[in-house]
């Protein structure tokens, strides 16, 4: 049995930010979100998250019934902080894994394999390590030939020699809690920093041994903006790898950004200058871009998206979007469709086959099958307090530059001639012309002189 702790009281100071350091997004989620996914495999019983800086709006950008949140008032170091787990986990068997909040990159197998050697060895703690290029602000870890550790030492308080020890400590530990919480009420902050480390417990527990992870980048801890913008890249190298591996072409990779909680299918092609960020799936035979944007969306098989701005909304097969479109508010756009140059969907759904390809604005409406709005179509569909909808049924054609006044419903195969601007509703089969007829004045020149 395992519960998971996660430290983020910290303020962060390196950041210089009004948001605690923990709730900084990374590519979408925020560091201790990430954390605490990388965690969940391991069905932990109770996932404890110590929250003192700003606490309550730690709190409040965490609300999953799951957590439990254990307040640390006074920010007194890593060790003052699981101090505060001591209440909480009175009489408690099992084994503690601990997280830093700030460290948003590790993988699961590699907490997997933490806690599986932890087990194996029978060891009071079993803590991360990583051989990192620059080790400078992590602690030190020092270990006998057995891989059992003797010594950690935080970069403030290192010697010169002991600097030069490029082992680190990743601040990801599993401890058999009842050893650990004998020895958490001795610590004392003899330090530079003057705090109650963490660290100084892993050393007084017993048998502690000391986990290699081979990516180091795997453990790299966000402290500044810097590090925050180098796990991005990382984290994009991670999922971009992980997307050409299955079968996606990305043309100029470095130019695409693509979220981990997007979902692609084989074949699909996406162009250069494209985003793809949360919740969305594209389907295979699809190519988006260049020059993109695809949030919260749903794109069935050979999509085409050009120069275009998608968000929370659903496209069907084989429908042809941009360039210069944007669907928004939970556009739904059917099979085989083209949304085209200068076109505005919100809240709109669109039957298959319809065509919207020029300078329009369709709002809070839905149209049927085989439907052709033309160029400048307008619904006027706000009357300056409410939205209103308008229908269109199957294979009605509007001219160009009509507007259609909501609420209103044309029927099917209606025709509505150019430049109206129709206020009532039109019955199936028929032309509505709703503008003032032409004059043509002959010789009108000679008259006025
Ligand atoms: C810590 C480790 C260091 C390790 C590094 C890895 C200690 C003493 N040092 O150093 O060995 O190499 O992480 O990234 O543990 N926090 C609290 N309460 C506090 C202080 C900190 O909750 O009173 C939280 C912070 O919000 C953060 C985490 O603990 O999420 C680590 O704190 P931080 O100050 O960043 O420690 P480091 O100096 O990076
Ligand atoms: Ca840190």
């Amino acid at each position: 049995m395992v519960v998971v702790a996660i430290l983020a009281a910290g303020r962060g100071t390196r950041m210089k930010s009004h948001l605690p350091k923990v709730l900084h997004s990374l590519g979408g989620r925020s560091l201790v979100e990430r954390v605490l996914d990388s965690v969940e495999p391991l069905s932990p019983s109770r996932r404890m998250v110590i929250v003192g800086y700003q606490a309550q709006e730690v709190k409040s950008a965490m609300h999953s019934p799951r957590l439990e949140f254990v307040e640390q008032t006074v920010q007194m170091g890593t060790g003052h902080a699981i101090q505060q787990l001591l209440p909480h986990l009175e009489g408690y068997t099992g084994d503690l894994l601990v997280l830093n909040g700030d460290v948003p990159l590790l993988r699961t197998q590699t907490l997997q394999q933490l806690w599986q050697t932890h087990q194996e060895n029978h060891n009071a703690a079993t803590i991360l390590t990583s051989h990192i290029p620059e080790p400078k602000g992590y602690g030190r870890v020092f270990c006998n030939s057995e891989n059992v550790v003797q010594q950690i030492v935080e970069d403030k308080d290192c010697t010169a020699a002991q600097r030069q020890n490029r082992r680190i400590n990743a601040g990801v530990y599993c401890f058999r809690w009842q050893d650990l919480a004998e020895v958490l009420p001795h610590l004392q902050a003899n330090n530079t920093q003057q705090e109650y480390y963490l660290t100084d417990a892993v050393t007084q527990v017993g048998k502690v041994m000391a986990v290699d992870v081979e990516d180091y980048q795997e453990i790299l801890g966000i402290n500044d903006r810097l590090q925050l913008a180098t796990a991005y890249d990382i984290l994009q190298r991670r999922v971009k790898e992980k997307w050409m591996r299955a079968g996606v072409t990305l043309i100029d990779p470095n130019s695409i950004t693509i979220d981990d909680t997007v979902e692609l299918q084989p074949d699909v092609i996406i162009e250069p200058q494209t985003h793809l960020r949360g919740n969305t799936t594209i389907q295979t035979g699809s190519r988006i871009g260049p020059g993109s944007l695809i949030e919260n969306s749903q794109l069935g098989e050979n999509v085409t998206v050009q120069y275009s701005v998608v968000t929370d909304s659903i496209v069907q097969t084989g429908t042809r979007i941009g360039p210069y479109a944007h669907l928004r508010g939970h556009a739904q756009v059917g099979a085989n469709c083209r949304v085209g140059n200068f076109v505005e969907l919100k809240n709109t759904q669109l039957g298959d086959r319809t065509n919207v390809a020029h300078l329009s604005y369709l709002g809070d409406t839905t149209t049927g099958n085989q439907v052709n709005i033309g160029a400048g179509t307008i619904t006027a569909n706000y009357d300056g307090v409410k939205k209103h909808p308008t229908k269109i049924g199957d294979r009605t054609k509007t001219g160009s530059n009509s507007v259609l006044v909501a609420p209103i419903t044309l029927g099917d195969d209606v025709y509505v001639a150019a430049g109206s601007t129709v206020t009532e509703d039109v019955p199936d089969d028929s032309l509505v012309i709703a503008r003032s007829r032409q004059v043509v004045k002959p010789g009108w020149q000679q008259k006025t002189q």
